[in-house]
């Protein structure tokens, strides 16, 4: 043909078009067929409609093997490029299962590190949409090459830009490494699946039978390993929560959350919250209904809703405010802290403390629980990790003691001893080294077990001590707590704290990095 301006549109229009069609018509109808929306489907739920702009759409693998070099797709299997998120800069890669099964060559790797090379030189979240067969087979080393690449870069850039991950189909081997650098990771529920090794090796290796789901699911990773934060029951849903969860967050680190206009008055009293905590310390109650009431809206976006349920994570708004919130949860092991609590909590206090997200912790805390479990668990290490993460967060952090503050619990749970900014307390709070009964046991064994009559002297011990430390103010008395509040106005003594301390400077002793108990 000849070259006429009209023939190189052609030509331009012909390269898209290939590009477009991805796999092919047959491979998209089975990735539907699977309950599964395509990559570029997949991208226009999540970025603003119209605002995509894709890079490196006729990047083709190098791979001459294989018989590789007839079999080229323009992209090579993966979507790459940027838009917006409620009017925001985000990155954005989306594997693409239809071509080569979405698996990863050294093209496709070089597509995904130059968005994450260009969103840590303009500072803007990567969002990256798994689906893939793994190292592309073809072409062996180049591709676990490619990989490393993608790793190095998440290492580096893990606290200076968010990085979410979506696994909205296979993701096994090492190719799950690169979801679990990010900050967080979103599964979807039936189609989704990440392992190390999956049903066959196990098998081999174990002799354990297990599915795929059993091994590597949204709920299993939800619940019980705590891979995943999120679950959801589609692709459509799953792209909703990423959504959701960029607007609590800043672009990077060098920014603030960006405040939302707040229609909830921040002085807005909630006298349920009077009534809410059993005085009995040893009732269970909902800590959640503490934190909706306190909040905009009564609207919480909980992380990790299914792991470690002893402890409540999540995102929230306070006049307008993004902030992380950490609560003990009195209803599950009575809001004991545990080996997974400890982990869950000490990884979000971390994120929050990264992007400038401040920390509002609500603390009912009966202590460690205790057990051989934990103990060979390694509780000590584990524990220890919410305490260095608490300790070394610069971000502004506000505490309210509902009840329980004991032990070395009390300490790690956002203390003033720990560089808490403000602490509230409830008339309910108890601050002590431990409850009423066991302190009682042990400093007056002697005593009640030479009485006359060992329960009533018993009782009144209990009695003795409660008044003296089963009470908020002894810790007032200290300046440990700032204020003993009606717990009505919760909400504006936190919204209030949280304006004092939105321009709060702090800084860690300069070093190369602290050397968190891993
Ligand atoms: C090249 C691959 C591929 C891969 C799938 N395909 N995985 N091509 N390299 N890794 C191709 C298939 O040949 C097929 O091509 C198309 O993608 C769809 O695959 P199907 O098998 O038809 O799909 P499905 O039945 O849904 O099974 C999906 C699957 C399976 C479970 C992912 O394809 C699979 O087991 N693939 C191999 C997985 C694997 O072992 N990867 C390497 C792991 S090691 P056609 O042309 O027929 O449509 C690894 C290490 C990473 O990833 C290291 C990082 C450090």
């Amino acid at each position: 043909m000849a070259r006429t301006r009209e023939s190189l549109l052609e030509q331009l229009d012909t390269w898209n078009r290939r590009a477009l069609e991805g796999g092919g018509a047959e491979r998209v109808a089975r990735q539907h067929a699977s309950g599964k929306l395509t990559a570029r489907e997949r991208i226009d739920l999540l970025l603003d409609p119209g605002s995509f702009i894709e890079l490196d759409r006729f990047v083709t693998h190098r791979c001459t093997d294989f018989g590789m070099a007839q079999q080229k797709v323009p992209g090579d299997g993966v979507v790459t490029g940027h838009g917006t998120v409620d009017g925001r800069k985000v990155f954005v890669f989306a594997q693409d299962f239809t071509v080569f099964g979405g698996s990863l060559s050294a093209a496709y790797a070089s597509k995904i590190c130059k968005v994450m090379d260009l969103a840590m030189k303009v500072g803007a979240p990567v969002v990256g949409l798994n689906d893939s067969g793994g190292a592309r087979i073809q072409e062996g080393v180049e591709s676990l090459a490619g990989y490393a690449d993608i790793f190095l870069r998440n290492t580096l850039a893990s606290g200076v830009v968010p990085q979410l991950s979506a696994v909205l189909g296979p993701c096994a081997g090492g190719a799950v490494y690169s979801p679990a650098i990010t900050d967080f990771i979103f599964m979807v529920e039936s189609t989704s699946y990440m392992f190390i090794t999956g049903p066959e090796v196990i098998k081999a290796v174990t002799h354990e039978s297990v599915t795929k789901e059993a091994l590597g699911g949204a709920g299993t990773h939800a619940s019980r390993s705590g891979v995943a934060h999120f679950t959801a029951p589609d692709d459509r849903a799953c792209l909703a929560q990423l959504r959701e969860l960029l607007g609590f967050l800043p672009s990077n680190n060098t920014e603030d959350p960006p405040r939302a206009a707040c229609t909830d008055p921040a002085d807005r009293e909630a006298p349920a919250l009077d009534t809410l905590v059993p005085v009995e310390s040893n009732r269970p109650y909902d800590i959640k209904d503490v934190i909706t009431q306190v909040v905009d809206q009564g609207h919480f976006f909980e992380v990790h809703a299914q792991h470690a349920m002893n402890i409540v994570c999540g995102f929230a708004r306070v006049a307008g405010r993004p902030v992380g919130v950490v609560a003990n949860q009195p209803a599950v092991l009575a809001g004991c802290l545990d080996i997974g609590a400890s982990i869950k909590a000490a990884r979000f206090v971390r994120f929050c403390d990264c992007f400038n997200v401040p920390l509002v912790t609500f603390v009912d805390v009966p202590g460690f629980l205790p057990g051989t479990d934990q103990e060979y668990g390694g509780i000590i290490k584990h524990g220890a990790k919410l305490l260095f993460a608490y300790a070394e967060a610069t971000v502004p952090k506000v505490t309210v003691i509902t009840r329980k503050a004991y032990g070395g619990a009390y300490d790690v749970m956002a203390s003033k001893h720990i560089r808490a900014d403000v602490n509230l307390a409830w008339p309910t709070a108890e601050i002590a080294v431990m409850g009423s009964d066991g302190a009682v046991n042990i400093i007056y064994r002697n005593e009640i077990e030479r009485a006359q009559d060992p329960a009533a002297t018993r009782a009144a011990f209990v009695e003795d001590y409660q008044r003296t430390f089963a009470n908020p103010f002894k810790a007032a008395e200290l300046g440990f707590v700032d204020e003993v509040i009606h717990p009505r106005v919760t909400r504006h003594r936190v919204a209030r704290a949280l304006d004092l301390l939105a321009d709060k400077r702090e800084r860690l002793p300069p070093k190369k990095h602290g050397n968190i108990p891993l």
